[in-house]
């Protein structure tokens, strides 16, 4: 089968090398020249792991091709999966859908032979319609499906999530492209991995809710964290007391500084806006939204707490920059957030991160970067962990306590045992543990 994806940023180079693991002969596809040049290169432009090696692989074995030529590869595919970015658009938090509409023209001009065309992008409701019409008017003949088939890929574990997902949703009402569809994923369909057929509308809402509703639930356990402090219990203890119950599932439930990344917040804030614009607000996510908002900076304010109330002149180490582990995104990390409070008080920051500093430096402004977690803890008067890359799981407190001005760690992803740091003297802060 051949397969064009459009787009080849992180979803579509993922979806690409692994559709071509699969055995399908892929091609990605960007208007970027410089991008095309960098892959046929060898050159990965993210940080994913395994991905380098995925793409190597395939192309070697001839079934994965990198192209501007977005004409040709068109005319040659069975299916075109639309894998374009769909930013937030700026003023009002709708997702932008120019490059998507600006795929579908391009693809209804190219098309030859009948064509699955799906979207993969994260879109709102009722866009895959508006994608039909765009190409039925742009090209009356073309012979096409229009399908929706989101992604419920993890940065970090983007690899996994596609080759063992826990579902695979396909919005349609085609029968060759049905079948087209299950092909196309024929080796996860025959590894029993439910493959849900449903209309193409609810297929687009299934995306948006999957990742309202886990929003939501980080949201839910980071005020049980705030109240935990309050009252004197645990909150690590709260999540597994709730989790073990089948019915709520123990994922999910890591109290931290607030969610971030690229689809969370897009994509709840989308959800917001499609809602009301039906006039069936869903509430429950408007406030999600503006909890997890909130909840940034008040880690700022946790932390000058931590230190002692007042900040004015002192150096605050920040181990950790990207949203969470193994990547190097810096789209709405809720560090952004914590750092401008920290600076807005009136202290220096250093930072560390393994790989988030190059991303770090375009977004946040007046920190100086160190490269490890004991440079930049020197000379410290606190150490505060926001992201939970592995390597902090395991610092040696005796060498940054002699590194370090003041031993104060504040830990906002609980990666620590409240004893074990004490034990090596120092002040420990965490989330939702009334230590
Ligand atoms: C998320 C979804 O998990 C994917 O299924 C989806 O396909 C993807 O968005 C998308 O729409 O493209 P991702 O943003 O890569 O994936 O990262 P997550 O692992 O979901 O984490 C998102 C944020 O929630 C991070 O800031 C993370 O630290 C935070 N989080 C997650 C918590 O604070 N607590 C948790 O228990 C889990």
């Amino acid at each position: 089968m051949k397969i064009t994806m459009i787009g080849s940023g992180y979803v579509g180079l993922v979806s690409g090398a692994c559709f071509a693991d699969f055995g399908h002969d892929v091609t990605c596809v960007d208007k970027d020249a410089g991008k095309i040049e960098a892959l046929k290169a060898g050159r990965i432009p993210i940080f994913e792991p395994g991905l380098d090696g995925l793409v190597a692989a395939n192309v070697a074995a001839g079934r994965l091709a990198f192209s501007t030529d977005i004409a040709t590869c068109v005319r040659e595919a069975d299916v075109v999966f639309i894998a374009v970015g769909t930013p937030s658009r700026r003023g009002d938090g709708h997702a932008d859908l120019s490059y998507v509409y600006g795929a579908a023209r391009e693809i209804a001009e190219n098309v030859s032979g009948f064509t699955v065309v799906v979207t993969k992008s994260t879109v709102p409701v009722g866009t895959g319609d508006e994608v039909e019409r765009i190409m039925r008017e742009t090209n009356p003949e073309a012979d096409i499906a229009v399908v929706s088939n989101p992604e419920f890929l993890r940065e970090g574990a983007a690899i996994d999530d596609f080759k063992r997902p826990d579902r695979i949703v396909v919005g349609l009402d085609d029968e060759r492209a049905r079948a087209v569809m299950t092909e196309a994923y024929r080796p996860l369909y025959l590894n029993q991995a439910p493959l849900l057929f449903t209309t193409r509308r609810t297929s687009e809402l299934i995306k948006y809710a999957s990742n309202a509703f886990l929003a939501l639930k980080i949201t839910f356990i980071n005020e049980m964290a705030d109240l935990c402090e309050k009252v004197g219990a645990n909150v690590q203890e709260v999540a597994r007391g709730i989790g073990l119950d089948g019915r709520i599932g123990p994922k999910f439930l890591h109290a931290g500084p607030g969610y971030g990344g690229s689809c969370f917040p897009k994509d709840t804030l989308a959800l917001v806006k499609t809602a009301q614009d039906y006039d069936s607000p869903v509430r429950l996510i408007e406030t999600t939204v503006a909890v997890n908002d909130n909840r940034k900076r008040a880690m700022g304010r946790k932390i000058i707490h931590a230190v002692g109330g007042d900040v004015r002149g002192k150096r605050i180490a920040v181990l950790g920059l990207t949203f969470k582990p193994n990547t190097d995104d810096m789209r709405d990390s809720p560090a952004i957030a914590i750092i401008q409070a920290l600076q807005d008080a009136g202290a220096a920051i250093v930072a560390y991160d393994p790989e988030g500093i190059d991303n770090a430096r375009k977004l946040i402004e007046g920190v100086d970067y160190a490269d490890n977690a004991y440079h930049a803890s020197e000379g410290a008067d606190a150490v505060v962990i926001v992201t939970e890359w592995n390597q902090f799981r395991a610092l040696d407190f005796t060498r940054l306590k002699t590194v370090m001005k003041a031993p104060i760690l504040i830990d906002l992803r609980n990666i620590y045992r409240p004893e074990e740091v004490a034990r090596h003297g120092f002040s420990y802060t965490s989330v939702g543990r009334a230590d």
